[in-house]
């Protein structure tokens, strides 16, 4: 999916968990998103193939929906927003939507940030575990999923079409306070 980003030439890593992402380049700042952000989030959409676009309607949806916690990242002094991700909460369980860092900005840990504050959203709505989907040749996204400690529990295979399947991924929420550095 689009171009190789020269910052990951290496192999994935799989290792080490989301407490030892190194600081930011970019030090993003996090808020929750308001129906003001739907344009931006949008055009975000653009990265995708068009196939595989959220339409604007559904991130109306989004934005609107009680159970949903949509965060934007910003830039403080920058204009526009460098990513977003929306996580969806039943019960006890929090569905990660999507999560999506504008091209140009990708290897620069906004993804991770998106991704802590989607499990800090998911923790403070008491859900006990966060799940999510993703095409199996997704490397970006494999890596910062595995890093913040998820693990697959299925696999569907040519669910996105032949030859591309979903995987599942599955990340066990804190029941106990967030220092947990030996995990
Ligand atoms: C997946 C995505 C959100 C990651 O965002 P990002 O801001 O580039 O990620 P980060 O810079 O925070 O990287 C976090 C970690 O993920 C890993 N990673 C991210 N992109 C990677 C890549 N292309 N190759 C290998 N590892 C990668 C790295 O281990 C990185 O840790 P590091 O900083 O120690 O190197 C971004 O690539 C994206 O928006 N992709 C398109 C949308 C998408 O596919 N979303 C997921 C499915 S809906």
């Amino acid at each position: 999916m689009g171009a190789q980003n020269p910052r990951f030439s290496e192999p994935l890593r799989e290792d080490f968990p989301l407490e030892s992402v190194e600081r930011p380049f970019v030090r993003a700042s996090l808020r929750f998103a308001t129906p003001d952000d739907l344009d931006a989030i949008v055009a975000l959409e653009e990265a995708f193939p068009v196939r595989e676009r959220w339409s604007r309607d559904a991130w109306f949806h989004e934005l609107e929906a009680d159970n949903r916690w949509v965060q934007v990242a910003e830039c403080p002094g920058a204009s526009g927003i460098l990513g977003v991700i929306t996580v969806q909460i039943i019960g006890g369980v929090a569905d990660l939507n999507r999560i999506i860092v504008a091209p140009e900005m990708r290897g620069h840990g906004v993804g991770a940030e998106l991704l802590r504050a989607g499990i800090e959203d998911a923790n403070s709505a008491e859900a006990d575990e966060m799940l999510l989907e993703v095409r199996h040749d997704n490397r970006a996204a494999h890596a910062l999923y595995a890093r913040a400690g998820f693990t697959e529990i299925a696999r569907r295979t040519d669910y996105y079409g032949t030859g591309v399947d979903a995987v599942v991924l599955r990340l066990e929420l804190a029941e106990e306070d967030d220092d947990d550095e030996n995990q």
